[in-house]
Protein backbone atom coordinates (compact mmCIF):
# COMPACT_ATOMS: atom_id res chain seq x y z
CA UNK A 1 0.00 0.00 0.00
CA UNK A 2 1.55 3.53 -0.50
CA UNK A 3 0.13 6.67 0.80
CA UNK A 4 -2.33 8.45 -1.89
CA UNK A 5 -0.91 12.25 -1.20
CA UNK A 6 -2.75 14.58 -3.34
CA UNK A 7 -0.37 16.51 -5.48
CA UNK A 8 -1.57 20.22 -5.11
CA UNK A 9 -2.75 20.08 -1.87
CA UNK A 10 -1.68 23.22 0.67
CA UNK A 11 -0.77 22.06 4.25
CA UNK A 12 -4.48 22.21 5.83
CA UNK A 13 -5.25 20.46 2.77
CA UNK A 14 -2.41 17.44 3.39
CA UNK A 15 -3.45 17.24 7.33
CA UNK A 16 -6.86 16.53 6.46
CA UNK A 17 -5.92 13.92 3.76
CA UNK A 18 -3.51 12.46 6.17
CA UNK A 19 -6.70 10.93 8.24
CA UNK A 20 -7.71 8.79 5.57
CA UNK A 21 -3.92 7.30 5.05
CA UNK A 22 -4.30 3.54 4.86
CA UNK A 23 -0.78 3.23 3.55
CA UNK A 24 0.45 1.24 6.72
CA UNK A 25 -1.88 -0.80 9.56
CA UNK A 26 -0.79 2.37 12.14
CA UNK A 27 -4.38 4.08 11.31
CA UNK A 28 -6.08 0.50 12.33
CA UNK A 29 -5.71 1.38 16.13
CA UNK A 30 -5.18 4.66 16.74
CA UNK A 31 -7.18 7.99 17.40
CA UNK A 32 -6.15 9.80 14.53
CA UNK A 33 -3.57 10.86 12.29
CA UNK A 34 -1.21 13.54 13.94
CA UNK A 35 -0.15 16.10 11.14
CA UNK A 36 3.21 19.04 11.37
CA UNK A 37 2.23 22.48 13.18
CA UNK A 38 3.63 25.68 12.84
CA UNK A 39 3.86 28.46 10.23
CA UNK A 40 3.81 27.59 7.13
CA UNK A 41 6.78 29.68 6.17
CA UNK A 42 8.69 28.53 9.26
CA UNK A 43 12.57 28.75 8.59
CA UNK A 44 12.88 25.87 10.67
CA UNK A 45 11.72 22.25 10.62
CA UNK A 46 12.00 20.30 13.50
CA UNK A 47 10.81 16.02 13.05
CA UNK A 48 10.64 13.94 15.55
CA UNK A 49 9.50 10.09 15.58
CA UNK A 50 5.80 9.55 15.33
CA UNK A 51 3.04 10.70 17.68
CA UNK A 52 2.62 9.30 21.40
CA UNK A 53 0.10 8.61 23.61
CA UNK A 54 -0.98 12.25 24.43
CA UNK A 55 -0.55 13.53 21.00
CA UNK A 56 -2.75 10.56 19.50
CA UNK A 57 -5.31 11.82 21.58
CA UNK A 58 -5.05 15.36 21.51
CA UNK A 59 -4.36 15.46 17.75
CA UNK A 60 -1.29 18.10 17.65
CA UNK A 61 2.36 16.83 17.80
CA UNK A 62 4.25 17.06 20.42
CA UNK A 63 2.07 18.23 23.26
CA UNK A 64 3.19 15.86 25.93
CA UNK A 65 6.34 14.62 28.32
CA UNK A 66 8.56 15.05 24.82
CA UNK A 67 6.97 18.17 23.77
CA UNK A 68 8.11 19.84 27.34
CA UNK A 69 11.51 18.79 26.74
CA UNK A 70 11.79 19.99 23.02
CA UNK A 71 10.19 23.31 23.73
CA UNK A 72 12.69 23.88 27.05
CA UNK A 73 15.42 23.00 24.93
CA UNK A 74 14.36 25.29 21.68
CA UNK A 75 14.07 28.09 23.96
CA UNK A 76 17.21 27.51 25.91
CA UNK A 77 19.28 26.95 22.35
CA UNK A 78 17.90 30.34 21.67
CA UNK A 79 15.41 29.23 19.03
CA UNK A 80 12.02 30.35 18.98
CA UNK A 81 9.21 27.61 19.23
CA UNK A 82 6.36 29.79 17.37
CA UNK A 83 8.40 30.21 14.52
CA UNK A 84 9.40 26.47 13.98
CA UNK A 85 7.30 23.76 12.16
CA UNK A 86 7.27 20.43 14.28
CA UNK A 87 6.28 17.52 12.52
CA UNK A 88 6.87 13.46 13.15
CA UNK A 89 8.23 10.37 10.81
CA UNK A 90 5.59 8.55 11.14
CA UNK A 91 2.12 10.59 11.36
CA UNK A 92 0.46 7.43 13.56
CA UNK A 93 0.99 6.30 16.75
CA UNK A 94 2.66 2.62 17.11
CA UNK A 95 1.89 1.77 20.56
CA UNK A 96 1.41 -1.90 22.23
CA UNK A 97 -2.30 -2.67 23.48
CA UNK A 98 -3.08 -1.68 26.72
CA UNK A 99 -5.58 -2.70 29.52
CA UNK A 100 -8.26 -0.14 29.81
CA UNK A 101 -8.11 2.81 31.28
CA UNK A 102 -3.62 2.15 30.92
CA UNK A 103 -1.41 4.13 29.52
CA UNK A 104 -0.34 2.90 25.70
CA UNK A 105 3.52 1.87 24.92
CA UNK A 106 4.91 3.33 22.60
CA UNK A 107 6.61 1.10 20.23
CA UNK A 108 9.64 2.19 17.58
CA UNK A 109 7.87 2.22 13.73
CA UNK A 110 9.91 -0.47 11.70
CA UNK A 111 11.36 0.67 8.15
CA UNK A 112 8.49 -0.67 6.16
CA UNK A 113 6.26 1.92 8.27
CA UNK A 114 8.80 5.06 7.83
CA UNK A 115 9.03 4.19 4.17
CA UNK A 116 5.12 4.06 4.15
CA UNK A 117 4.77 7.39 5.94
CA UNK A 118 8.04 9.10 3.85
CA UNK A 119 5.51 10.93 1.24
CA UNK A 120 4.22 12.81 3.63
CA UNK A 121 7.13 13.81 5.21
CA UNK A 122 8.28 15.03 2.11
CA UNK A 123 5.16 16.98 0.74
CA UNK A 124 5.87 18.99 4.41
CA UNK A 125 9.28 19.69 3.52
CA UNK A 126 7.83 20.84 -0.19
CA UNK A 127 5.28 23.29 1.21
CA UNK A 128 7.76 24.72 4.32
CA UNK A 129 11.37 24.73 2.57
CA UNK A 130 13.17 25.39 5.29
CA UNK A 131 16.58 26.54 5.58
CA UNK A 132 16.99 24.64 9.13
CA UNK A 133 16.15 21.20 9.71
CA UNK A 134 16.57 19.44 12.86
CA UNK A 135 16.33 15.81 13.40
CA UNK A 136 15.34 14.51 16.76
CA UNK A 137 16.34 10.72 16.84
CA UNK A 138 16.92 7.59 15.35
CA UNK A 139 13.92 7.04 13.63
CA UNK A 140 13.78 10.89 12.09
CA UNK A 141 17.36 10.03 11.16
CA UNK A 142 16.37 7.03 8.56
CA UNK A 143 13.56 9.00 7.29
CA UNK A 144 15.88 11.27 5.82
CA UNK A 145 19.36 10.47 5.99
CA UNK A 146 19.06 6.70 5.39
CA UNK A 147 19.25 3.33 7.94
CA UNK A 148 23.27 4.40 8.07
CA UNK A 149 23.24 7.37 9.72
CA UNK A 150 23.97 7.67 13.09
CA UNK A 151 22.84 9.92 15.56
CA UNK A 152 25.77 8.93 18.59
CA UNK A 153 28.13 9.54 15.61
CA UNK A 154 27.16 12.71 14.04
CA UNK A 155 24.66 14.57 16.61
CA UNK A 156 25.65 18.08 16.42
CA UNK A 157 27.49 18.02 12.90
CA UNK A 158 25.98 21.05 10.63
CA UNK A 159 25.15 18.74 7.55
CA UNK A 160 24.19 20.16 4.20
CA UNK A 161 20.46 19.29 3.17
CA UNK A 162 19.18 18.11 0.92
CA UNK A 163 22.93 17.05 -0.10
CA UNK A 164 23.12 14.78 2.92
CA UNK A 165 18.70 13.16 2.37
CA UNK A 166 19.10 9.60 1.46
CA UNK A 167 17.18 10.43 -1.60
CA UNK A 168 18.03 13.80 -2.53
CA UNK A 169 15.94 13.55 -5.99
CA UNK A 170 12.89 13.71 -3.72
CA UNK A 171 13.67 17.33 -2.85
CA UNK A 172 13.88 19.23 -6.07
CA UNK A 173 14.03 22.49 -6.26
CA UNK A 174 14.87 22.44 -1.89
CA UNK A 175 16.50 25.58 -0.70
CA UNK A 176 20.21 25.17 0.46
CA UNK A 177 19.88 24.38 3.72
CA UNK A 178 21.70 23.04 7.19
CA UNK A 179 20.60 20.05 8.98
CA UNK A 180 21.35 18.80 13.12
CA UNK A 181 20.80 15.90 14.27
CA UNK A 182 20.24 15.16 18.02
CA UNK A 183 18.91 12.81 20.12
CA UNK A 184 15.04 12.19 20.65
CA UNK A 185 13.63 14.08 23.78
CA UNK A 186 11.96 10.93 25.20
CA UNK A 187 15.72 10.11 25.74
CA UNK A 188 16.57 12.73 27.51
CA UNK A 189 13.62 12.08 30.23
CA UNK A 190 15.03 8.29 29.92
CA UNK A 191 18.48 9.64 30.29
CA UNK A 192 20.03 8.68 34.15
CA UNK A 193 21.69 12.61 34.34
CA UNK A 194 18.59 14.17 32.64
CA UNK A 195 20.18 17.24 32.95
CA UNK A 196 23.71 16.49 31.23
CA UNK A 197 21.35 15.00 28.50
CA UNK A 198 19.23 17.83 28.04
CA UNK A 199 22.24 20.38 28.01
CA UNK A 200 24.09 17.57 25.39
CA UNK A 201 20.68 18.43 23.04
CA UNK A 202 20.54 22.46 23.68
CA UNK A 203 24.21 21.89 22.78
CA UNK A 204 23.44 19.99 19.29
CA UNK A 205 20.92 23.03 18.48
CA UNK A 206 22.78 25.70 19.29
CA UNK A 207 24.76 23.94 16.53
CA UNK A 208 22.83 25.42 13.69
CA UNK A 209 23.73 28.52 12.22
N1 LIG B 1 7.44 12.06 20.25
C1 LIG B 1 7.58 12.41 18.96
O1 LIG B 1 8.53 12.05 18.29
N2 LIG B 1 6.64 13.19 18.44
C2 LIG B 1 5.59 13.63 19.11
O2 LIG B 1 4.78 14.33 18.52
C3 LIG B 1 5.48 13.26 20.45
C4 LIG B 1 6.41 12.47 21.01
Amino acid sequence: MVAEVPPDADLDELRAAVQGCHGCELYRDTTQAVFGEGPGDARILVVGEQPGDVEDRRGHPFVGPSGKVLDRALVAAGIDREAVYVTNAVKHFKHRPAAPGKRRLHQTPDRTEIVACRPWLVAEFARIRPSRVVVLGATAAQALLGPAFRVTREHGVPLPWPQRAEHPEDFPGAPEAVLVATVHPSAVLRADDREAAFEAMVADLRALP
